[in-house]
Parts: C-alpha cells; sequence; structure tokens
C-alpha cells in the first residue's frame, strides 16, 4: 500500500517541518488538496505553496500528488506541473472535455488522474480508463478534511478494480476522505493501491500515525 499524507490536516505554520515528519516515517508520497471556493466550498492553497515543498520531497524522492477540487483546472495545469507535481488529479465533474484535460496533463510530462465523488457512477469512466494512470474514488464528498468513511465507497472500490481490468486500464486506484487504521485494510482488500490520509496522519503524533496504518495493512502470518 502506499500511504499519501495530505498535507491539508498538516500545521501551516510549519508545513515543510511537518510533512518532513511523514516522510521520516515512511509515508510515499505528499497529497496535494487545492480547493477553489466554487468547484467545493473551501479554499485551500495553490501552486505557489506546493512549490514550497518541492525541494522536501525531492530530498525523499517523493511523489508529490496533487488533487485539484477547482473549476476549469485546465487553466492550471501548466502552473502545477511546473511546481513539482508527478501526478495531477481533476474532477470528472469539473471536466466536460475530460479526454483533452488527460492529454494535457501527459504532454505536461505528468501521469494523469480523474477523482470521482461519492455519487458520480464509475460508468462515466468507462471510456477514459485506458488512458488513466489514477483514479481517485473519493470516499467523503470532497472540500474539507475531517469527515466520515462513507461505507459504500468499498463497494466502489471493489467495482473500479473490475472496471479497470474490463477496460484494459493499468491505472491505479486511490481512495481519499475519512481512510484511518480502522478501515483502511477493508479499503486495500477492495483494490486500492494508494490511501490518502490527512486528520489520521497528521492529527497526534505523526510517527505513530504512519506506523498504525502499517500495523493495520500488515500481512498476518
Ligand atoms: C477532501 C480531501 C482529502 C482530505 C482527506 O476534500 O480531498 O484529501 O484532506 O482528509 P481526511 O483524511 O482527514 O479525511
Ligand atoms: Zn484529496
Amino acid at each position: 500500500m502506499t500511504l499519501a499524507p495530505s498535507v491539508l490536516a498538516a500545521d501551516f505554520g510549519r508545513l515543510e517541518d511537518h510533512a518532513r515528519q511523514a516522510l521520516d516515517a515512511g509515508a510515499d508520497w505528499l497529497h496535494i488538496d487545492v480547493m477553489d471556493g466554487h468547484f467545493v466550498p473551501n479554499i485551500s492553497f495553490g501552486a505557489p505553496v506546493m512549490r514550497g515543498l518541492r525541494a522536501l520531497a525531492d530530498e525523499f524522492g517523493a511523489p508529490l500528488d496533487v488533487h485539484l477540487m477547482i473549476e476549469d483546472p485546465d487553466r492550471y495545469l501548466d502552473a502545477f506541473a511546473e511546481a513539482g507535481a508527478a501526478t495531477i488529479t481533476v474532477h470528472q465533474e469539473a471536466c466536460p472535455h475530460l479526454h483533452r484535460t488527460v492529454q494535457a496533463i501527459h504532454d505536461l510530462g505528468c501521469l494523469a488522474g480523474v477523482a470521482l465523488n461519492p455519487a458520480t457512477p464509475l460508468v462515466t469512466l468507462e471510456e477514459i480508463a485506458p488512458d488513466l494512470d489514477l483514479v481517485l474514488i473519493m470516499s467523503v464528498n470532497p472540500g474539507f478534511g475531517g469527515q466520515t468513511f462513507i461505507p459504500g465507497s468499498v463497494d466502489k472500490v471493489r467495482r473500479c478494480r473490475e472496471l479497470l481490468a474490463r477496460t484494459g486500464s493499468r491505472a491505479v486506484i486511490e481512495v481519499d476522505g475519512g481512510v484511518a487504521p480502522g478501515n483502511v485494510r477493508a479499503v486495500v482488500e477492495a483494490g486500492a493501491d494508494v490511501i490518502v490520509a490527512g486528520s489520521a496522519v497528521f492529527k497526534g503524533d505523526v510517527a505513530e500515525n504512519v506506523a498504525a496504518f502499517r500495523r493495520a495493512t500488515a500481512t498476518k502470518v
């Protein structure tokens, strides 16, 4: 399991240091939640703040995993690529010309992901799936950290795995929202490759929190 802590839940007054604690503890990626106050009812930060994490990410070889919860993401793809994004994920609901947007992400040299809100059916990815590097299943309604995991998301992950196999897609499945040591095993067993966690990593002792995720997903002998 790839663990991608969401820095949205970090202390922005000491962002780099807090993110470093997660990477020191063995986290794999840094998840960058960008919110515009239009697509979602909250504003977070943009490419300049993310750029401040680039040196840290490079030091650890940790990809910056950008989740754009914004309207008209095409306008900002180059800014996030330039700021060091490894993966750029856009929302299906925000992209009327999704194929063109995915192509634009690839043309910038980044991996391309598409996120689905909880009410958006998987079938909307049927045609684009073979072109994707990542599918992000939202397990809360996007906009805020610290929300409760929507239980039906586990079955959606399982069905997403089937869709990817059926369409010949090699995309990885990422799950985002309300994931914690208590439910992560079910999410991974359903087929998730990448787990995003904000509060469950950054609230309290970061090293202990990361270790709890690893224990929860360790194979029992
Ligand atoms: C929600 C964001 C998530 C969120 C996860 O809109 O996309 O990445 O920060 O935070 P937790 O793990 O606290 O639900
Ligand atoms: Zn996210």
